[in-house]
C-alpha cells in the first residue's frame, strides 16, 4: 500500500497539492528526484476561485518591490511555463491569455493616485501607458462614461486557476510523481513528534527534523527533504510560519451569445478604496474579484460581499447587470505578514517552504515551482529566491535561543 510506515523513503514530499505544491512537485520529478504529492483534492486549492490575473505591474504596490521583480520573472517565464505544461498534461488548455490589463480612474481623486502609482512604475521602468479617459473607452467601450484616465499594461494577462490545477496534476500524474489523496495531519520530526510546539522547530535536546508527514488516516510517509505547501493550512502544520487565511469572495458572469467580447482585457480600479477587477475569458466567463477579509477560516459567500463586488463593478462597467451570474465562490488566500511568499529552507532541517503567497499565487506558480525544484535537487537558495526566505520573521531572541 502506497505511504505504509513501512514504505522507503521518496526523495520529496510535498505537502499540499495547490498549484504550488504541484508546480514544485512536477519540477522537482524532471530533475529526477522521487516526489509524492500529499492532498485529499490536489489541483483544488484557492485557484479554484482565483480570476488568474497575471498581473505584477497593477497589482504594484509601495514597498513591493522585491515581490514584483519575482512577479516579472514569472510573468516573463509564463508562456514557456504554459507551453510545457500544456505538453506535458496530454494537451489541455490553461487559457492562458495575453491580454493586457487596463487600470482605470473613477474620480479625479483616482486619478491624482493613479497617476502617482503610473509615476512610480515608470521610475522602476515599467511598460505603463498613461491613457485619457477617451482613450480608455476607445479600449473597452463598456467602460462607465465618467472613467477619468487610466494605464494600460500591456505585459499583464491571465491563466485560468482551474485548468491550471487540472493541468499541473495530469502533469505530475503523467511524470511519475506519487499523489497520495489524503489530507496531513502532521509533520514528523525525526524524535517522533509534531513539531508544533516552537517556533523554530528545535527542542531542548537540539535540532529536529523533518521527516515527512502523518497522513490524516494515520500513516507515515517518508522523506529526505519536506515541502510544506499547504497554503493557509501552511502555518496550522508549522507554526514558525506566519501564514494566515486570507477571504476572497469572488463573482463568475457569463459572456455569452450578444455578450460575446463585452471586455477585451482585464479591467480593474480602485472604488471607495477597495480593489475590484474584472477577468475575461476568451470562453465566456467573466470573473469579478475579490474581497479582502480576515474571517479566519470562514469561506461563506455572504450577501453583503456579492453586493459590494456587484456594486463596485458596476460603477465600472454599468452593462454587467444585464450578465447572467453563473456563480459565485468564496476562497482562502495564503497571506504572510509582508505579503511576499516563503520560499526556501525554513531552518528545520528536511524542512523547506512554499507558501505564503497570498494575492499573487497563481502569478509566482511558474516561477517558485523551478526555485523549490533547483532547492531541492541542488541544495542552494538560488537567488531570486533569497529575499524570500522563511525565516524573515523571526524575532532575534529565537535566534539566541539557537545560539546558545
Ligand atoms: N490576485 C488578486 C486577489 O487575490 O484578489
Amino acid at each position: 500500500m502506497a505511504g505504509s510506515d513501512a514504505d522507503a523513503a521518496v526523495d520529496v514530499l510535498v505537502v499540499g497539492g495547490g498549484i504550488i505544491g504541484l508546480a514544485s512537485a512536477w519540477r522537482a520529478r524532471r530533475r529526477g528526484l522521487s516526489v509524492t504529492v500529499l492532498d485529499p483534492d490536489p489541483g483544488r486549492g484557492a485557484n479554484q476561485v482565483a480570476a488568474g490575473m497575471l498581473a505584477p505591474v497593477t497589482e504594484l504596490q509601495y514597498g513591493e518591490e522585491p515581490l514584483l521583480r519575482l512577479g516579472l520573472e514569472s510573468n516573463a517565464r509564463y508562456a514557456e511555463f504554459a507551453a510545457e505544461l500544456a505538453e506535458a498534461s496530454g494537451g489541455m488548455d490553461l487559457g492562458y491569455r495575453r491580454c493586457g490589463t487596463l487600470a482605470v480612474a473613477l474620480d479625479a481623486d483616482d486619478r491624482a493616485e493613479l497617476r502617482e502609482v503610473h509615476a512610480f512604475q515608470r521610475r522602476l521602468g515599467l511598460d505603463a501607458e498613461w491613457l485619457t479617459g477617451r482613450e480608455c473607452r476607445r479600449l473597452e467601450p463598456m467602460l462607465a462614461p465618467g472613467v477619468r484616465g487610466g494605464l494600460l499594461a500591456r505585459d499583464d494577462h491571465q491563466v485560468d486557476g482551474r485548468r491550471l490545477g487540472a493541468a499541473l496534476t495530469a502533469a505530475c500524474e503523467r511524470s511519475g510523481v506519487v499523489i497520495d489523496r489524503a489530507r496531513a495531519a502532521e509533520l514528523t520530526y525525526a524524535d517522533g513528534t509534531d513539531g508544533t510546539d516552537g517556533a523554530d522547530g528545535a527542542d531542548a535536546g537540539g535540532e529536529r527534523q523533518v521527516v515527512g508527514a502523518r497522513t490524516g488516516d494515520g500513516r507515515l510517509l517518508r522523506a529526505g527533504q519536506t515541502v510544506l505547501a499547504a497554503g493557509s493550512r501552511s502555518g496550522e502544520l508549522y507554526d514558525g510560519l506566519p501564514v494566515r487565511p486570507v477571504k476572497g469572495q469572488v463573482l463568475r458572469l457569463r459572456m455569452d451569445g450578444p455578450f460575446a467580447g463585452f471586455l477585451g482585457r482585464n479591467v480593474r480600479a480602485v472604488v471607495r478604496g477597495v480593489h475590484i477587477y474584472l477577468v475575461p475569458r476568451e470562453n465566456g466567463e467573466l470573473v469579478i474579484g475579490a474581497t479582502t477579509e480576515e474571517r479566519g477560516w470562514d469561506t461563506t459567500v455572504t450577501a453583503g460581499g456579492v453586493y459590494e463586488l456587484l456594486r463596485d463593478a458596476h460603477e465600472l462597467v454599468p452593462g454587467i447587470t444585464e450578465l447572467p451570474l453563473a456563480e459565485t465562490g468564496a476562497g482562502l488566500r495564503p497571506g504572510s505578514p509582508d505579503n511576499a511568499p516563503m520560499i526556501g529552507p525554513t531552518g528545520v532541517p528536511g524542512l523547506v517552504a512554499a507558501t505564503g503567497h497570498g494575492r499573487n499565487g497563481v502569478l509566482l506558480t511558474a516561477v517558485t515551482g523551478e526555485l523549490v525544484a533547483e532547492l531541492l535537487a541542488t541544495g542552494r537558495v538560488p537567488e531570486l529566491a533569497a529575499p524570500f526566505s522563511p525565516t524573515r520573521f523571526r524575532r532575534p531572541e529565537s535566534a539566541e535561543v539557537r545560539a546558545s
